[in-house]
């Protein structure tokens, strides 16, 4: 890749909505799963893409608190599909040092799911270099309300002030209490929406869309958004001159 960003411009953490799973499947006359069963295999890969790009920390929506309400049945066949997968990555996991850990209700998952992720996530905390975050049950709506709830019984237990309440102390109940925010924030299928996912986490982050569909989401597609990123002069606030300042601009 000869337009690699110079690594200053590569993202700490990047989150994905992983979409369009099932309108690939459409096109080609298959059923939902089929592009589901794909998209795994893009989980796959870009797992491990990310890190060869300069990645530390990628974040998948795997699953949100609003896909309960699918068919019942493409809801299973996606539980099924987590298991084979949590099954089968727990090796590589281990044997290529990636950190799993996730975000989410995933007390609300299927119990057998639970447990792999516990395995898991136990077996691989070592592995500080290079974290996967998979979120499961998902939804900013929810991680809010219980934050809040959290932060309110830390206060009732005289744990937390009130009068000290900021964001600093309040993020600390989120589900992502001790990850970096987000820098770039991918959707691919061509939405270009949110979707009740990392709304907090994102408020400074970096959106790149593409009309790639998740199971035909390659290395060079992420390469392409990260390129995208590098271009971008994040603010936070800021004008640009304070961003880079000059010797005259004092
Ligand atoms: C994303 O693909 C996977 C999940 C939400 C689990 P979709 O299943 O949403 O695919 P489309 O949007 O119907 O194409
Ligand atoms: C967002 O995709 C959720 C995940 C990627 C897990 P959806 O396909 O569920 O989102 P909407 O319904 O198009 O907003
Ligand atoms: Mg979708």
């Amino acid at each position: 890749m000869s337009q690699a960003p110079a690594p200053a411009h590569i993202p700490h953490h990047v989150a994905i909505i992983m979409d369009g799973n099932g309108r690939w499947a459409k096109q080609r006359g298959l059923p939902r799963i089929e592009g589901h069963r794909r998209g795994v295999e893009t989980v796959r890969t870009t797992t491990f893409a990310a890190r060869d790009l300069g990645v530390k920390m990628l974040t998948l929506y795997a699953f949100s608190v609003e896909n309960w309400k699918r068919p019942q049945d493409e809801v299973g066949a996606l539980m099924g599909l987590l298991e084979y997968y949590l099954k089968k990555e727990l090796e590589t996991f281990v044997r290529d040092r990636v950190r799993l850990r996730t975000i989410g209700r995933t007390e609300e998952m299927p119990a057998s799911i639970q447990k792999l992720l516990r395995a898991t996530m136990e077996e691989t905390k070592q592995f500080t270099d290079y974290t996967l975050v998979l979120a499961l049950n998902y939804g900013a709506r929810s991680e809010i309300v219980d934050a809040a709830r959290a932060y309110a019984s830390a206060v009732a237990a005289g744990k937390e002030k009130l009068n000290d309440g900021s964001w600093q102390s309040f993020s600390r109940y989120l589900y992502t209490a001790d990850m970096p925010d987000p820098d770039l924030v991918i959707r691919t299928s061509g939405e270009t929406r949110i979707s009740n996912f990392l709304l907090m986490q994102a408020a400074y982050a970096e959106f790149v869309f593409t009309p790639v569909l998740w199971p035909d989401f390659t290395k060079a597609d992420l390469a392409a958004a990260i390129a995208e990123f590098a271009k971008r002069e994040r603010r936070f606030g800021l004008t640009s001159e304070q961003l880079k300042p000059t010797a005259t601009s004092k």
